[in-house]
């Protein structure tokens, strides 16, 4: 009380308007939004120029993994590495079981016309790595490996374990290093029983390509003949004169009717033609099956697809653990923006409609208050 009879006994300059609208409105700078978490967030807006709401968020961290770090020894035999263990506690853990799954499929069932090599997915080229690099720019990431054996190509995929999403905005900061002959890839994936009938969105990194080439594509990208599908396909060149090699946040959005692909921002490709239009998987992987897409790889070499950080903003029709409301309700009326964010992976709140209509001082409550009180001082000449 004594306080409040301190300032009302004040003369209201034009300083102290200033000061108390600064304190109060965030108007203009979007590093005033408040950060917050998702337990907080209704849906999720998305910025670029395909921007939509979604229900979900999911943000997985590899930068500071020390305790899971280690690289495990390839294993050289076709016949024991697809039932391998997890390489490390990490891969175990609710946290990232009850979102995705190590790839043990091979090659022998379902290869590729002209593939000319067996792959086999391995849990064993899945791990979390030290950074020992000079500068780092993370402790430790995640590395999906493919390498060439005598006798077969072991490769690496983790998939998620619903297959429900639809629709979504995918990003990570990754990069892929390694010899000729590899893809890494970020994707969605919906199978089907025949090429024709496949839904998916793809970015692919050949590593027998320049190094600043990409190729983004909504599947199928050939026909059973063999024909080029040219219309599915956009091979863009890395913006900012970046290649492949360098960490680069690459971003994925799957929209009705329309997929768009980001590298550090800059948009870089977007394909309407063969939009996946039902519920997909979300995969990356690394892999080579000798064929004329990936290439061979010489024996013994490798090729690493990393990975600092993995985010994911999205819709699913599923009941599994991914359908999983963070606690803010089943409605839109918190609204919350993870690109915006000074924090990767935690969101900040764009704005609250519940705090709105309950006469809570939510943010849309107080903008309008504020323009005004710009208003009343600008007419009155006093920011003239
Ligand atoms: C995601 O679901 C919400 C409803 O939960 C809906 O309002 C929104 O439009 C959906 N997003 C897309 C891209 O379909
Ligand atoms: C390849 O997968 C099939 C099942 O699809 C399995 O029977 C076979 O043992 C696997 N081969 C290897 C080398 O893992
Ligand atoms: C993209 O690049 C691939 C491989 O170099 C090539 O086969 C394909 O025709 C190209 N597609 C387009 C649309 O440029
Ligand atoms: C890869 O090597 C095999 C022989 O080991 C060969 O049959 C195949 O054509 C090669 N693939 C490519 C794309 O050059």
């Amino acid at each position: 009380m004594e306080a409040l009879k301190q300032i009302s006994q004040l003369p209201i300059s034009l300083s102290s308007l200033i000061i108390l609208i600064s304190a109060t409105v965030p108007l203009s700078a979007a590093a005033e939004l408040g950060l917050t978490d998702d337990s907080k967030c209704g849906c999720y807006l998305t910025n670029g120029g395909e921007s939509r709401y979604f229900a979900r968020h999911r943000f997985f961290d590899f930068r500071s993994l020390s305790e899971y770090a280690g690289v495990p020894a390839t294993i050289r035999d076709a016949e024991t590495t697809a039932g391998a263990d997890e390489t490390s506690a990490f891969f175990t853990a609710t946290k990232w079981t009850d979102f995705w799954t190590l790839a043990s499929w091979n090659n022998s069932n379902s290869a590729r016309a002209d593939a000319s090599v067996l792959m086999v997915n391995s849990p064993n080229n899945v791990y979390i790595e030290a950074n020992n690099e000079p500068d780092p720019s993370s402790q430790t990431w995640l590395t999906l490996r493919t390498q060439r054996l005598p006798d077969f190509q072991t490769a690496a995929e983790i998939e998620s374990a619903s297959a429900s999403y639809k629709y979504l905005s995918l990003r990570m900061r990754a990069r892929t290093v390694g010899a000729r002959g590899a893809v890494t890839a970020m994707f969605t994936y919906r199978d089907a029983d025949s090429l024709a009938d496949v839904q998916e969105s793809d970015l692919e990194i050949r590593t027998n390509d320049p190094r600043n080439l990409v190729h983004y594509t909504n599947q199928p990208s050939y026909t059973d003949d063999g024909d080029d599908v040219a219309r599915a396909t956009v091979n863009a060149t890395m913006p900012g004169g970046r290649s492949w090699t360098d960490w680069a946040v690459h971003r994925m959005d799957w929209t009705p009717g329309m997929t768009t692909w980001y590298v550090d921002d800059a948009q870089v490709a977007q394909i309407a033609f063969q939009t996946p239009r039902d519920e997909c998987n979300i995969i990356l992987n690394s892999w080579s099956d000798g064929g004329s897409w990936a290439g061979n790889m010489s024996d013994n070499d490798a090729a690493y697809l990393q990975v600092q950080w993995l985010e994911v903003v999205y819709n699913s029709t599923g009941a599994g653990p991914e359908a999983k409301r963070h606690g803010a309700g089943s409605s839109c009326n918190r609204v919350c923006s993870v690109d915006q964010t000074p924090q990767r992976g935690r969101p900040v709140m764009l704005w609250d409609n519940a705090a709105a209509s309950r006469g809570g001082g939510g943010l849309v409550a107080w903008i309008p208050m504020g323009a005004a009180m710009f208003m009343v001082l600008i007419t009155s000449g006093l920011l003239g």
